[in-house]
């Protein structure tokens, strides 16, 4: 159990709360939305950290929340709509899904590996005031655990996470109580998440109609990012042995003769924060990847889950 700090929006305390995440613990802070559970977005550890806190199944991509649109361009590539849109409503409750530069920092468990990240620039003061007080962008989906409704006040943060994250600004309530719109605009505007800036504001300003996903199954349902980073290389799990013309991503201390050990202690949270630069520097040509067995408990799901569907048979 960790302590949680519960910390005022003044400044010491900001200050603190942006201490606490250069350090990578989580914060929870209040947004326009809904509260938020922050991580330096550029630390793996940390973006770990957030999926285990709330106990998430999968590694589903995560939103960056930076100051303004000039932190965001260090990010991610605006085009004409996307700087007319960041304009008008940054900041404020709009997502947009947007080509991550490759020079980012960003953590890969971001962005799930995917090459587009989402990005907002949330309106709330003492959301404003931390991120610039941290200086980085923060990684920050919803502060409650995973299939629980989102909090709009620090008491359902504490109850839902408490002992679990390092702080928790309180800041009120959240005038919004919906999470943002989310926009891709990677491609043609097209709505993936209805919220809080209602998709007419946004047709009304480009002057057209924004199409939606027509599926209406959930964004992060294995296989719905069509984009999802896979591995040219066959993936074999619980693999106990090494056989020819394969290279090990080992897991614990067992796994002899490893290319890569996603953890040699075998913790669950620096695994889930190896996997997908080791995935990807595994994947080179060199062999198929045999992975060892790794625990279905805590990260350990989320790890598996994600294995599986870089192991699944593909056209
Ligand atoms: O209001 C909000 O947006 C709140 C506050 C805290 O800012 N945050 C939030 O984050 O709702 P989260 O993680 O619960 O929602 C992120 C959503 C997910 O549905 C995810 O699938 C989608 O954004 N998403 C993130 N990156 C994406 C990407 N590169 N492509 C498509 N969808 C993405
Ligand atoms: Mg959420």
């Amino acid at each position: 159990m960790l302590h949680t700090s519960v910390l005022d929006p003044n400044h010491s305390d900001i200050a603190r709360a942006a201490t606490l995440l250069s350090a990578g613990e989580l914060v929870a802070f209040p947004t326009e939305t809904v509260y938020g559970l922050g991580a330096d977005a550029c630390n793996d550890m940390a973006v770990a950290k957030i999926f285990d806190a709330k106990s998430r199944p999968r590694f589903n991509p995560l939103i960056a929340h930076v100051a303004d649109l000039e932190k965001a361009q260090e990010i991610a590539r605006f085009d004409e709509i996307a700087l007319r849109l960041a304009r008008a409503f940054w900041p404020g409750p709009l997502t947009m899904v947007l080509p991550l530069l490759p020079e980012a920092k960003i953590s890969p468990l971001v962005t799930a590996g995917l090459e587009t990240v989402a990005i907002r620039s949330p309106a709330h003061p003492i959301a404003q005031d931390l991120l610039r007080a941290f200086g980085g962008p923060l990684a920050a989906p919803s502060a409650n655990p995973s299939g629980r409704i989102s909090p709009t006040r620090a008491a359902h943060v504490v109850e839902g996470l408490g002992g679990k994250i390092a702080g928790i600004i309180d800041g009120g309530t959240c005038d919004i109580g919906v999470e943002s719109t989310i926009l891709d605009c990677a491609n043609a505007p097209t709505l993936l998440r209805p919220g809080g800036v209602p998709v007419e504001a946004i047709e009304q300003h480009l002057g057209y109609e924004v199409s939606t996903r027509s599926d209406a199954a959930p964004l992060t349902a294995p296989g719905q990012l069509r984009s999802h980073y896979a591995p040219q290389a066959a993936v074999r799990l619980e693999a106990t042995e090494v056989r020819s013309g394969e290279i090990l991503m080992g897991f614990g201390p067992e796994a002899k003769g490893a290319a890569l050990n996603l953890s040699p202690t075998g913790d669950l949270i620096e695994a889930a924060a190896n996997l997908f630069h080791f995935l990807r520097e595994l994947d080179n040509g060199e062999g198929s990847i045999a992975v060892s067995p790794i625990p279905e408990t805590g990260l350990g799901c989320a790890i598996n889950d994600r294995l599986r569907r870089a192991a699944a048979p593909r056209d």
